[in-house]
């Protein structure tokens, strides 16, 4: 039951209706008899410096933070982790009460997803399309898997050339614009295939001709609303 002890923690996006993490918290809080709610705001990235304001007087315990804010939201907090800095973006704020702490997590999720399903990223052609906070992800997620070289398709061909500098250190990131000749052979060459734009989402819609999915090892979605998007959809379809 909800009383003035009750904690909160929220979710901060734009869109954000999508959002699973409000449905995944409130089970889990009364799975383990946590007294907590968890709810989802929508947040435009212009008021993002008056929203994080906002939390942290309130005293929200934590957020979730997703698109477009993950990168931005760096600016307005106190302590980040290691892995939030390797990806340069963050998902999960903590409230310790004096200082707001900044982690990702998708990180790991990525991991977790290669590992499920026993694809092996060392020494293969991957292609990922997208650039922003996701795509940061992936790519430390690919970067602690041991990958050195990868290729990166995006819309905005400069938003691509920031996260290579990003990475420049550690990862060697060719970029080329979505639906360049270049981005087609390529995607076509691969033998993973990860989709990390935000097109797909409640839609049907993919990001690229699926007949550049023919003979992949593996297509990877960070999509998850639907459960299996067109593109995972098509990827089956070809085996
Ligand atoms: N599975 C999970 O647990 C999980 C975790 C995190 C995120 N996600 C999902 O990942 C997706 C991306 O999130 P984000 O935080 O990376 O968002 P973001 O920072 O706003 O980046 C969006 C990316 O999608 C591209 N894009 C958007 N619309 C496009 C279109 N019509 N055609 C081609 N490219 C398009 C953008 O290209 P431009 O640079 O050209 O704008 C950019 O590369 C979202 O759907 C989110 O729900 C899932």
């Amino acid at each position: 039951m909800v009383s003035a002890k009750t904690s909160l923690f929220c979710i901060i996006g734009d869109p954000i209706e999508h959002a699973l993490s409000p449905i995944v918290h409130t089970e889990l809080f009364k799975r383990y008899g946590i007294d907590a709610v968890y709810l989802a705001f929508r947040v435009k990235k212009t008021i993002l410096k008056d929203a994080v304001k906002a939390l942290r007087i309130l005293g929200v315990k934590g957020f979730s933070v997703t698109m477009p804010l993950k990168v931005d939201i760096m600016n307005y907090l106190d302590v980040i982790s290691e892995t939030s800095v390797l990806t340069g973006a963050v998902n999960t704020v903590k409230n310790t009460g004096k200082e707001l702490v900044g982690y990702n997590t998708d990180v790991n999720g990525v991991i977790y997803a290669f590992s499920r399903a026993g694809i092996k990223v060392n020494e293969k052609r991957i292609v990922m399309i997208g650039a922003g906070g996701a795509a940061r992800a992936v790519v430390a997620a690919l970067y602690t898997l041991g990958i050195r070289d990868l290729i990166v398709v995006n819309r905005t061909l400069e938003r691509g050339l920031e996260l290579a500098k990003h990475f420049k250190d550690k990862v060697n990131v060719k970029v080329f614009k979505l639906g360049s000749r270049e981005a087609k052979d390529a995607t076509l060459r691969c033998e993973i295939l990860i989709n990390a734009t935000s097109v797909g989402l409640r839609s049907n819609e993919i990001v690229i001709d699926p007949s550049l999915l023919e003979g992949k090892e593996g297509v990877f979605d960070v999509v998850h609303v639907p459960p299996r998007t067109r593109l995972i959809r098509e990827a089956e379809a070809r085996g």
